[in-house]
């Protein structure tokens, strides 16, 4: 078959006109409100919520040392095979128990919504850690659009199933049933930390991070950060994410970054800070919710964490 990349054609060519030039403007009025919100030379950086040794992981690292199994497996396999991925025009079709269900265009999405710099914390389950300055928009804005009903307890998405492009998809060594699932509690979805990330270190998401946008929710472990989201679902009843599916003894559902539940095959209590190497390990203690209990912990009350892992 033959597969058409996004290089073989002008964007102008599959979206209308009007839609790619509002992506544009998307985009780069995002590029330069996180430009003044912080990585422009003299402007103030926001570190709200992060320790005095946190700081910003190099660039280089957080956009080729990647977890992203549509692309394969290794650390460096998106970074190497994510570039040819068709982003533009991209469809999301939103479903279950809202007012407004359908297909939506990503660019008619995020129209009007003011993407914000967020500098987070992020923590693998594999007890690696970054500091990664994102740029996103509250989730809850973009949820609250399609005007979720009552019956509304969870909020399910799906990632992308492209195996022509995706060469993960296509691996007859993967375990993964895709597309790729993850989901939040509405009440988690619309915490003020929750975030929909367009753009890192003041540019647009590189594919392998997730393009064209992916799920941030620094309080847990990094596999709820679903990326490349083409679906969202609001649904009556918690779904069965992937990670979860695949090893339900060992990945649940909440995924609270917690130094006090184990692993079954390694310890929580602490986590590698990238950059580090068998020189300098760059071990530190992992701080419950990931360092930022004051703001998440009430979600949680009265729930046994060590049963809601
Ligand atoms: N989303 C999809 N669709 N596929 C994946 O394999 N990996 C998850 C998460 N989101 C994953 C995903 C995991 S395990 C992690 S740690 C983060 O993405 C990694 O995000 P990063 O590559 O931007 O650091």
């Amino acid at each position: 078959m033959l597969i058409r990349k996004k290089t073989d054609i002008a964007s102008s060519e599959i979206t209308s006109e009007s839609v790619y030039k509002q992506r544009r403007r998307f985009l780069g009025q995002s590029t330069a409100l996180i430009a003044g919100a912080g990585l422009g030379l003299n402007a103030p950086r926001s570190r709200a919520g992060l320790q005095e040794d946190d700081d910003i992981t190099p660039e280089r690292i957080v956009t080729q040392y990647n977890n992203f199994y549509e692309f394969g497996t290794d650390k460096s396999d998106p970074y190497a095979n994510a570039g040819a991925l068709t982003t533009d025009p991209w469809t999301v079709a939103v479903s279950g128990e809202a007012k407004k269900t359908g297909e939506f265009a990503f660019e008619d999405i995020v129209k009007g919504l003011t993407p914000e710099e967020r500098i987070y914390r992020f923590r693998c389950v594999e007890a690696w850690s970054m500091v990664v300055p994102w740029m996103g928009i509250p989730l809850k804005n973009i949820l609250q659009q399609f005007e979720p009903t009552g019956d509304a307890k969870y909020v399910v998405f799906k990632t992308l199933y492209r195996p022509e492009e995706m060469v993960g998809q296509r691996s007859f060594f993967s375990s993964i049933d895709w597309p790729y699932v993850e989901g939040l509690r509405m009440d988690e979805a619309y915490h003020p930390l929750s975030i929909m990330a367009v753009g890192l270190y003041g540019k647009e998401l590189p594919n392998q991070n997730g393009a064209p946008w992916r799920l941030m929710v620094p309080w847990k472990y990094g596999f709820k950060s679903i990326k490349s989201i083409v679906s969202i679902h609001f649904s009556k009843r918690q779904p069965v994410n992937t990670w979860q599916a695949l090893a339900a003894h060992e990945y649940g559902f909440y995924a609270n970054v917690n130094p006090a539940v184990d692993h079954p095959r390694w310890s929580q209590a602490s986590e590698r800070r990238l950059p580090s190497s068998i020189f300098d390990p760059n071990r530190r203690p992992t701080l419950p919710f990931n360092g930022y209990a004051e703001e998440v912990a009430d979600l949680y009350r009265g729930m046994d964490l060590r049963k809601f892992y």
